[in-house]
């Protein structure tokens, strides 16, 4: 077993390092203030190919590894929460789960603009009654011959308002439960398809959620994603890639947080030294390093597993569960560290506080997750 990075990882990290600290952080604040989109930013991101990093090259992506994926996740997350999702759903629910499951004419329609960041997707699963419990579908999609007609509301949509492209889960067949499930691919301006209301959320707040309400839109046959049916499978299995994106959204967060509380002990000073020199402040530093060195290996390995061709399910599910209560843990006693700078936006640490609680809540709750794996440990 080698614990060593490649070459080619370490230039994926420094080039993801870069620019979240040149062009990421000095507008973090305002935007998470003004919740506003980083419109010019995720242009630049798809420019440098961090929107598609794991697609072949001959869609348009940059043909990585999933480690650089992760690699490139937590660097950004570390600075920029809302940014690092729109990179997540991107990558790993939108445009892994057309490049395995897509038709070559849905890929070539949709994928290389994906992949290269000219255009954004968004993943649509959640419902107003169907969060965790995912197979209780109530948006229909019912067979007209040559189209589906959809009709149904989703909600809590990341890059809802921003996206071009939707792949949208719905059912076809009721009597079947989760086998007459489909995924769909929507287009922005289809009639009857309309962006709800844009969600004024605790954290991650740059970042565009929305409702969408589907009103009798008619989604042409070759739209549909796999074989009749698939749309419960194709979730759950590009979800499980997704996890290891969230995961590592959330250990970004946290060793942003701790790479800003671990700065801070050593300037500020208290009781006549700097506060890294009380033992109070060096027990939280040691549990918060091996924590979120912890947190790296799970998702690394869950990566790894994936990059080899190995089922990583449980390992994605283990990552995200155990990354996300690192998120929270780490965020918390980071600003406890910062004392009451750390209560005001000025020291970021408030910020990443609030993004670390959404990724113990989407991409499957850490309850859903105990679900995952509990399984795998009983089977
Ligand atoms: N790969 C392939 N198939 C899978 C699978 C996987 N990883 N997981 C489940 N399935 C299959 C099962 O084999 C089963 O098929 P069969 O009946 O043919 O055997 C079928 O799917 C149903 O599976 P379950 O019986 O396990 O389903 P369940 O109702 O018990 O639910 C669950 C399981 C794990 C709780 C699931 O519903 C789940 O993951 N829920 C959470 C959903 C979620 O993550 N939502 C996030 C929304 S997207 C988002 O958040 C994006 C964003 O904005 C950032």
């Amino acid at each position: 077993m080698i614990f060593e990075l490649t070459e080619e990882h370490l230039s994926v990290q420094k080039a993801a390092r870069d620019f979240a600290q040149e062009v990421l952080k000095p507008g973090v604040i305002e935007r998470d203030n003004l919740q506003k989109f980083p419109t010019q930013e995720i242009k630049q991101l798809g420019e440098l190919g961090f929107l598609g990093m794991m697609v072949d090259p001959k869609y348009g992506g940059g043909g990585m590894d999933a480690i650089s994926y992760v690699l490139a996740m937590e660097e950004i997350s570390k600075v920029d929460a809302s940014a690092s999702v729109v990179m997540s759903v991107n990558n790993s629910l939108v445009c892994w789960g057309l490049e395995q499951f897509g038709t070559e004419a849905q890929k070539q329609k949709y994928l290389t603009r994906l992949a290269k960041g000219e255009i954004i997707g968004a993943f649509c699963l959640s419902e107003p009654e169907a969060g965790s419990d995912a197979t209780s579908q109530r948006t229909t999609a019912i067979d007209k011959g040559d189209h589906y007609l959809m009709n149904g509301t989703k909600n809590w949509i990341t890059n809802g308002g921003t996206a071009s492209v939707y792949l949208v889960i719905a059912q076809t067949h009721v009597e079947k439960g989760h086998k007459g499930i489909n995924a769909l691919i929507v287009e922005k301006g289809m009639p009857g398809f309309i962006v709800g209301k844009k969600e004024d959320k605790m954290g991650i707040r740059g970042s565009d959620t929305h409702s969408l309400m589907f009103t009798d839109v008619k989604v042409p046959k070759e739209n549909r994603i796999g074989e009749d049916g698939f749309g419960f499978k194709f979730a759950m299995k590009t979800l499980a890639g997704g996890r290891i994106g969230i995961a590592s959204q959330a250990l970004g967060i946290a060793s942003g947080a701790y790479e800003l509380a671990l700065a801070y002990s050593k300037e500020r000073k208290a009781f006549g030294k700097p506060i890294s020199q009380h033992q109070a402040i060096q027990f939280k530093l040691a549990d918060m390093a091996t924590e979120i060195d912890a947190a790296r290996l799970l998702c690394i390995k869950a990566a790894w597993l994936k990059d080899t061709g190995k089922n990583y399910d449980t390992a994605s599910a283990m990552a995200k569960l155990f990354a996300s209560r690192v998120a929270m843990e780490t965020t918390v006693e980071a600003v406890q560290i910062h004392g009451g700078y750390g209560f005001v936006k000025e020291y970021h640490v408030e910020r990443l506080m609030r993004d670390a609680k959404i990724t113990q809540i989407y991409e499957g709750t850490s309850e859903v997750q105990k679900i995952v794996i509990s399984r795998a440990v009983l089977r």
